[in-house]
């Protein structure tokens, strides 16, 4: 059963300009892109978004963080796309995340951390559910999906 994820391109990816290093990335795993939008969150929804974590220390940055500047929001649809994304994304911190991951080789900081991907399927199913309706997720295959 393929997995769904949530995958934001946060307001630092987008102002460095790393949102085709990090899509290209994605596509050269061989994953699938199968929803996308750009816009700016707005507070209510940032608070929805980060809902899990109300009351913890970091919440209001957070939520002031993913809502200060335009983001690309996707699904990525793949067999244990969750894990995969996460993988390549690298630990919370870009000063703890490996190089070679997205966070590794592009930030030091612990507040600027350049990308969200959902953490289980709940979450993404949640996460997905704040930003597309059903109808905006499309159905297709890739030519090359058999061999990835
Ligand atoms: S937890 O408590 O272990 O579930 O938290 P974690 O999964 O590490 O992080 C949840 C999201 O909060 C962000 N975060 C922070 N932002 C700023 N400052 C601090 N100290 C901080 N700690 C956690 C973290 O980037 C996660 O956001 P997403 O969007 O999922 O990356």
């Amino acid at each position: 059963m393929n997995e769904r994820t949530l995958i934001i391109i946060k307001p630092d990816g987008m102002q460095r300009r790393l949102a085709g290093e990090i899509i290209g990335r994605f596509e050269k795993k061989g994953l699938k892109i199968v929803a996308a939008k750009f816009l700016q969150i707005g507070l209510e929804l940032a608070k929805k978004h980060y809902a899990v974590h109300k009351g913890k220390d970091f919440f209001d940055g957070a939520v002031k963080y993913i809502s200060s500047g335009p983001v690309l929001v996707m699904v990525l649809e793949g067999e244990k796309v969750i894990e995969i994304t996460r993988k390549m994304m690298g630990a919370t911190f870009g000063y703890n995340a490996e190089p070679g991951t997205i966070r590794g080789d592009f930030g030091t900081s612990q507040t600027f951390n350049l990308i969200h991907g959902s953490d289980s399927p709940e979450t993404a199913k949640y996460e997905i559910g704040l930003y597309f309706k059903p109808d905006e997720i499309l159905d297709y295959q890739m030519p090359d999906q058999k061999w990835v």
